[in-house]
């Protein structure tokens, strides 16, 4: 198949997503960004177009996808009635980096709910992607734009040498605003479960006087044993082929040091801080950003660029805990595959 490919990233052009929505009508598969990562959505209402996003990526059949709308009149057509809790959520943090479980209506195909009878319901604030869904006149269904188990989709050349030939068009925005995927929470017994982590924290839920629970499987490990409330929680995913280990210390020296001992006599790669990048004994460094809000918008193509470099073990720096730091943790140890040194 050849892959239309749609330059966004100068200039904003209506009429070509309008053209592109065309593509989602059709029941083809089309990339488009959001301000978390890329996607690659198909018209949610069509399950054999639905099915075609688990042939691209690889998916597993028992990992849902969710569903992007651009209105809350969308949301009504797809869900049962939400609770007070819910429509709070809904209406704090609709449009925007949130995804929110609910009771699916029977218009939405099982291949999107993978046989459960819940939905993810994501109102991105990216104004493509809302145009998209707009034109489109349908709600679409979109995982992130990486092939299974990959990190995220943040850049288009990373999505194209995974996915061209096999969409059928592209739409390019340049680098994504946030870099890593939407927060994800489900309602239950009246309080918000977090089952993913990113940019809405649990602190910002908290400031609306909801009490808030952190998953245990987000920094913990998936014991196989049992049912995880969110699916994707259960699969390998973003690491790269080279070793990775996080450390982290409260006290930067030490953590540092324990970096730099950890190197020694090693071939190695550091990703590390801008601030500490002379700090390392080494050839081999990736500058991050400092702030958490720039290690969040790059760790993704960080940790597709790490394999080239031809090294035993990658060294990332860790950080604290909380606000974004949890949903970078969560992410990072997953692609440490839970090497995790604290000190
Ligand atoms: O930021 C994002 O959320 C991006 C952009 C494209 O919107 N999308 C995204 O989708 O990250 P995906 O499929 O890569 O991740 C969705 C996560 C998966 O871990 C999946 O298991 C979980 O949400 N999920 C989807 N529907 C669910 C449901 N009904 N119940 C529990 N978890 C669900
Ligand atoms: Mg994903």
């Amino acid at each position: 198949m050849k892959t239309k490919y749609i330059n966004l990233k100068e200039e904003y052009n209506e009429e070509k997503i309008k053209e592109t929505a065309k593509e989602i009508v059709a029941g083809n598969l089309v990339i488009f960004p959001t301000e978390t990562v890329y996607g690659i959505g198909a018209n949610a209402l069509n399950s054999e177009a639905c099915k075609n996003i688990f042939k691209a990526k690889g998916r597993a059949g028992d990992n849902p996808l969710i569903v992007h709308v651009n209105n809350f009149d969308m949301i009504k057509q797809i869900i049962e009635e939400p609770n007070e809790l819910e429509k709070k959520l809904l209406n704090t943090f609709c449009p925007g980096p949130f995804t929110i479980i609910l009771k699916a209506k029977s218009i939405i195909p099982k291949s999107v709910t993978a046989g459960l009878d819940t939905v993810g319901i994501r109102m991105p604030s990216n104004k493509i992607a809302n145009k998209l869904i707009e034109y489109a006149g349908v709600p679409i269904a979109a995982p992130s734009a990486n092939v299974s188990g990959r990190p995220s989709g943040t850049k288009i050349e990373d999505i194209l040498k995974e996915f061209d030939g096999k969409v059928s068009a592209i739409i390019d925005a340049g680098m994504v605003d946030i870099g890593l995927e939407s927060t994800v929470v489900r309602v239950i017994d009246n309080k918000v479960r977090i089952l993913r982590p990113g940019k809405i924290t649990k602190e910002n839920i908290e400031k609306l006087g909801i009490e808030v629970e952190i998953d245990k499987n987000i920094l913990g490990k998936y014991d196989g044993k049992e049912k995880v409330l969110s699916p994707g929680m259960k699969y390998r995913h973003y690491a790269p082929n080279t070793k990775c280990m996080m450390v982290y210390s409260k006290n930067e020296d030490a953590m540092v040091n324990k970096i730099n001992e950890l190197i020694t006599g090693k071939n190695a790669l550091v990703v590390c801080r801008d601030k500490n990048f002379d700090k390392y004994d080494t050839k081999n460094k990736i500058k991050m950003g400092n702030s958490l809000e720039k290690m969040a918008h790059n760790i993704f193509s960080i940790l597709r660029q790490v394999d080239k470099y031809d090294v035993d073990i990658v060294l990332i720096e860790g950080m604290e805990k909380d606000g974004l730091g949890l949903a970078l943790n969560n992410r990072l140890l997953r692609a440490c595959e839970y090497n995790y040194l604290e000190i």
